[in-house]
């Protein structure tokens, strides 16, 4: 996952919930991701908010691209963007 980690509501830094259910304190059918912990934005794990939050958009996929098999360059994209 390549995502801004940074809420856009207000700009908070979200929190990994990764674990399903109530066990981090989410609600019981919560199914993994992110928390805002400034207004309870909440983004599953490709970065998508969930209707009805403060954040207006999904989190940000920044320009990046694969340079070799496991190894990632993040702030350009192919076209040197
Ligand atoms: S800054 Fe993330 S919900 Fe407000």
């Amino acid at each position: 996952m390549v995502v801004v980690g940074i809420c856009t509501h207000l700009g908070c830094s979200p929190s990994s919930k990764f674990k399903e259910g109530a066990d981090e304190g989410m609600a019981a059918d919560w199914l993994g991701g992110f928390i805002c912990p400034c207004h309870g934005s909440t983004f599953d794990f490709a970065g998508r908010v969930f209707k009805s939050k403060p954040a207006p958009d999904n989190l940000p996929v920044p320009p990046h691209y694969y340079i070799a098999d496991g190894r990632i360059l993040i702030g350009e994209d192919k076209k040197g963007a």
